[in-house]
């Protein structure tokens, strides 16, 4: 693929991709949209440096790529509910996406992407981890393929945001989260490549099968789907912006700098439910 107004070089020959020549705070041309999001279906992530975005021109940049989405279990600071504070340092007791996942895979219409600005990052780590699920879809044999044909899987926020919350003290009582029935195997809307759609993190089980098969399926997915060689890493430095396609990609974030601070934010941008 070639692009007019973005340098895009891949970083994997799977997925990732620098991206050059864009300056995010500015307003954008339709063009140079329509080729981020060009090259986000082609490379699955696109990794931006030097950028500078306070929380207007993040919120813009998202919207750009759709409406956005406010957090089930985090919405965010007064006035910008769609704003998802990322945030350590010495007084965390956890890290957001310290798991394998797709971003709230247990909404019925889980997000099409999410874009995540750092300014603030640990002198040595605190890198993130991208996995390929159109690579990971494509190295499965072709028995597991027919095996895994029309099945759908449970993701369920329950457990994952109560966890959340008992770590830091905040009462969910009256509270309850999204769970949804999705496709084992999805269909990425704009280029029909077919995709993994299960991790670690939300899925609880797969749907019609007797229990102890579909968790023998479902461990076995969980190693599968994030093998290194369908992995990107991204080293972050302050001031980048890293743009995820949730559709085709799984991630984690490692906490490996406590007691150092990184700090940054997200916006999420609404998906379609997946077929
Ligand atoms: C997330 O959005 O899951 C967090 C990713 C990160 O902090 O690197």
């Amino acid at each position: 693929m070639s692009y007019d107004t973005i340098s895009v070089t891949p970083v994997t020959p799977r997925i990732g991709a620098d991206v050059d020549g864009i300056e995010l705070a500015k307003p954008l041309s339709n063009r140079q949209v329509e080729e981020l999001h060009q090259a986000l279906v082609e490379h699955q992530v696109l990794f931006f440096r030097n950028q500078i975005l306070d929380v207007d021109a993040h919120k813009r940049v998202g919207r750009y790529f759709g409406e956005l989405h406010i957090h089930p279990n985090t919405p965010g600071p007064e006035g910008h509910p769609e704003i998802l504070p990322i945030h350590a340092d010495a007084n965390s007791k956890r890290i957001n996406g310290e798991y394998w996942h797709s971003d709230v895979s247990c909404d019925e219409e889980p997000p099409l992407g999410s874009v995540l600005y750092l300014h603030t990052i640990p002198n040595a780590g605190g890198d993130t981890l991208f996995a390929s699920q159109f690579a990971a879809y494509d190295a499965l044999s072709p028995r597991v393929k027919d095996y895994l044909e029309g099945l759908t899987a449970t993701h369920s926020g329950d457990h994952v945001y109560r966890r959340h919350n008992a770590l830091v003290g905040r009462d969910d009582r009256n509270k309850s989260f999204p769970q949804a029935s999705h496709p084992v195997v999805r269909t990425h809307p704009v280029s029909q490549r077919k995709a993994l759609f299960i991790n670690r993190n939300f899925t609880t089980r797969i749907d019609n099968l007797p229990e102890d098969e579909g968790r023998a399926i479902l461990n076995y997915l969980f190693e599968h789907s994030t093998r290194e060689e369908f992995q990107v890493r991204f080293r972050w430095t302050p001031h980048s912006v890293v743009f995820w396609d949730n559709r085709s990609v799984q991630h984690m974030a490692l906490w490996d700098y406590y007691p150092q601070t990184r700090s940054g934010r997200r916006v999420t941008i609404k998906g379609d439910r997946p077929f």
